[in-house]
């Protein structure tokens, strides 16, 4: 074969794959078998190796990714990509319009179109061909992500023929597809690995793998939805999508109803109650629907305001709800003695997994509730959050049903069990020699936030409890080689590194220590402020109810907590003989004098999630320079630091007050 014949056979092979690959990974249609499909890519295969000037980073067979991407640069965006303003229910749509029809004249034309729960991504293409994807970010800036997203087949790497921009940017939505999901889960639960929780944080982690040939194994799929350029495309959104479905890339179908102009509040309406029950019925995840002003000229004369557009709306829905039959239930100790009721449930699909077990919190629950053995019930999940059963089906209950009885003795070691007043759970008092929460109290003394003992785990803790080398947290101290060798799964190595992280542990500082001891609502930002008010064990062990109400964040539960905590010999007897171990106990010179006072006197409110740091080293970072973050907003509140996603109405109390709205990276430019 000539050059020649190689080029133009290639060519010809490059565009019959793109364009099979489109009619089935877009628009669904399999033109070819795939052994035909294969035998095709494997002749444009071995021509590539043969001719290897002809090299094309957009070629089909880059499908199968193979680049490595060590670290995903930093790109700045043409466009800032921006989030939507939520609303959740119609009256909020009709204000939002009614704000709409102020601002500009004529009619309103709008477009509805399905809200995908995946990674938003910005995709651009020069001369019809991609050249680089890159995650939201913070929104003017993300990752550059092209190698893994040349692999998803949704995304066409040429285009089709078309009066496309000599350079745009389309924007979409990569998502996982439920049966990829539930797949992957079904290979996790076969190897015993630990389940993946939901398909978004999935797909999201799946595009920030480092090896592309991974991600094309996860068949990830992308709908696009917006289109940015500097030169004219269209005159109305709907148009503009329209031509970009005709170019080759997978747009909202408008044939499946995933994209609708509406003229009125009730069409709107109409679209998020179809899609309120149709979206069960989709393969992947829709978190609600996002509204947009069709017309691009409208859109411009509304503008945007901080953090989003005026001219879009996302309306949420509410949580995913099935039904299904309670079998019984369960009672689990925590290390606090609390008993938490947990439904088994007849096993059923929700939002993409599938739910056998729910949270029922507490007596009370099910008595307001009045749910029964064998009753069908309502099961509610959103986002991450443990499935709840949040109501009965009265019409499906049998007639012999009884209410139902709530225990009265501890499931694991059968001490009557009590109820504090104005408290509603039931706990087992039993603290000293009840296994879940001698086991319970082990492992929060040794999690990662606590003590962090590497080399140490849960599984761990059973196993040198029921050797009875661990009676108490403080044994952890007494472990030594010659205890462990013995046991099975002890190799010399897991010795070593056991015995190295407890070591280790001793130098964790006095409040993580004070947070690892477990005390009763004392958690770690509680645990903070006690160990900078006490500086030591001792003061804290001999302080009244009263001084530990002046400690700030510190109320009346908490100071009796923590005066019944020290009242009790046992845990004094087990400070002393983690004195003796040598842990810290008191605050290190350094968190004496750390910290500026750059934030002094300024309060704080934490809103939306963030893509620089996490909430809580936000928080961290508040309290080290001297600020203070609270829990709403008030005349009081300085700053609000608002995140993506944040509440609706924190931004209009926090406008209303004249409080100042900070991003992120203005908050980061505050304490640098
Ligand atoms: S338009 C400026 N349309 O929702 C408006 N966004 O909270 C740009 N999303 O970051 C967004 N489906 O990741 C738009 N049909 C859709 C969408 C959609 C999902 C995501 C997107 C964005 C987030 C905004």
């Amino acid at each position: 074969m000539t050059t020649t014949e190689a080029q133009s056979k290639i060519d010809a092979l490059r565009k019959k794959l793109h364009h099979l690959n489109e009619a089935y990974y877009v628009n669904n249609v399999s033109e070819v078998s795939d052994y035909e499909f294969d035998m095709f890519m494997k002749e444009l295969q071995d021509l590539e190796a043969a001719f290897p000037q002809f090299d094309d980073q957009n070629s089909p067979t880059k499908r199968v990714g193979g680049d490595i991407t060590k670290k995903f640069d930093s790109v700045a965006h043409e466009f800032p990509m921006l989030s939507l303003s939520n609303s959740y229910s119609q009256e909020e749509i009709a204000d939002w319009e009614t704000r709409l029809r102020k601002l500009v004249d004529g009619d309103i034309e709008f477009v509805c179109e399905l809200k995908y729960d995946g990674v938003a991504i910005g995709i651009k293409y020069e001369n019809g061909e991609m050249v680089r994807a890159v995650t939201r970010g913070d929104g003017e800036k993300g990752e550059n992500v092209t190698a893994n997203v040349r692999t998803i087949r949704a995304v066409p790497l040429k285009l089709k023929p078309g009066n496309y921009p000599a350079s745009f940017e389309i924007r979409g939505e990569i998502f996982m597809p439920h049966k990829v999901f539930e797949q992957l889960n079904a290979e996790k639960a076969e190897a015993g690995e630990p389940l993946l929780a939901n398909p978004r944080n999935t797909a999201s982690g799946t595009l920030k793998q480092q090896d592309s040939k991974a991600v094309a194994a996860r068949s990830l799929d992308c709908f696009l939805y917006g289109l940015y350029s500097r030169e004219t495309i269209a005159a109305t959104h709907f148009e503009s999508i329209s031509k970009a479905g005709e170019w080759g890339f997978k747009i909202p179908f408008v044939q499946q109803n995933f994209i609708k102009r509406c003229k009125s509040n009730a069409e709107i309406m109409e679209f998020i109650t179809y899609w309120d029950k149709a979206r069960f019925d989709l393969d992947f995840d829709i978190d609600g629907v996002v509204i947009k002003v069709n017309n691009y000229n409208q859109q411009q004369e509304m503008g945007f305001t901080a953090k989003s557009p005026r001219w879009a709306i996302a309306y949420k829905f509410k949580a995913a709800q099935v039904s299904t039959v309670l079998h019984s239930v369960s009672f689990q100790v925590g290390r606090t003695g609390a008993i938490t009721p947990v439904a088994n449930l007849e096993p059923v699909q929700l939002a993409g997994t599938t739910v056998k077990r729910a949270s029922l919190h507490n007596a009370d629950q099910i008595e307001k509730l009045d749910i029964r053995i064998g009753d069908t019930v309502f099961v509610e999940k959103g986002g991450e959050i443990i499935p709840k059963i949040v109501g009965v089906d009265a019409s499906k209950r049998h007639a012999e049903s009884a209410p139902f009885q709530y225990i009265t003795h501890c499931p694991e070691c059968a001490a009557e069990l009590i109820r504090i007043e104005g408290e509603a759970n039931h706990y087992c008092p039993n603290a000293t020699a009840c296994p879940p929460q001698i086991k319970g109290k082990m492992e929060h003394f040794i999690s990662r936030k606590a003590m962090n003992i590497d080399g140490m785990g849960e599984e761990t803790i059973e196993q040198l409890f029921e050797a009875g080398l661990l009676k108490s947290a403080a044994d952890i101290y007494m472990l030594t080689a010659d205890k462990l060798l013995p046991l099975e799964r002890m190799a010399q190595k897991s010795v070593d590194n056991l015995l190295a992280g407890v070591e280790a542990s001793k130098q964790i500082p006095f409040e993580r220590v004070l947070f690892a001891l477990g005390i009763r609502y004392v958690g770690e930002t509680v645990a903070k402020k006690l160990a900078k008010a006490m500086k030591t064990i001792n003061a804290l062990q001999v302080a009244t109810f009263e001084q530990l109400l002046e400690v700030e964040e510190i109320g009346d539960k908490i100071a009796q907590s923590i005066v019944e905590y020290f009242a009790n010999e046992n845990n004094r007897l087990e400070i002393e003989r983690f004195k003796t171990a040598g842990l810290q106990f008191s605050l290190s010179e350094a968190a004496l004098q750390q910290g500026s006072e750059k934030l002094k006197g300024l309060t704080f409110v934490i809103s939306g999630v963030f893509s620089i740091k996490t909430r809580d080293e936000l928080k961290e970072l508040i309290e080290q320079n001297g600020g203070k973050n609270t829990g709403s907003v008030s005349a009081k509140t300085s700053y609000l630091l608002a995140g993506e996603g944040m509440g609706p109405s924190k931004l209009a109390k926090a406008t209303d007050l004249g409080v100042k709205i900070l991003s992120e990276e203005e908050f980061l430019k505050m304490i640098e």
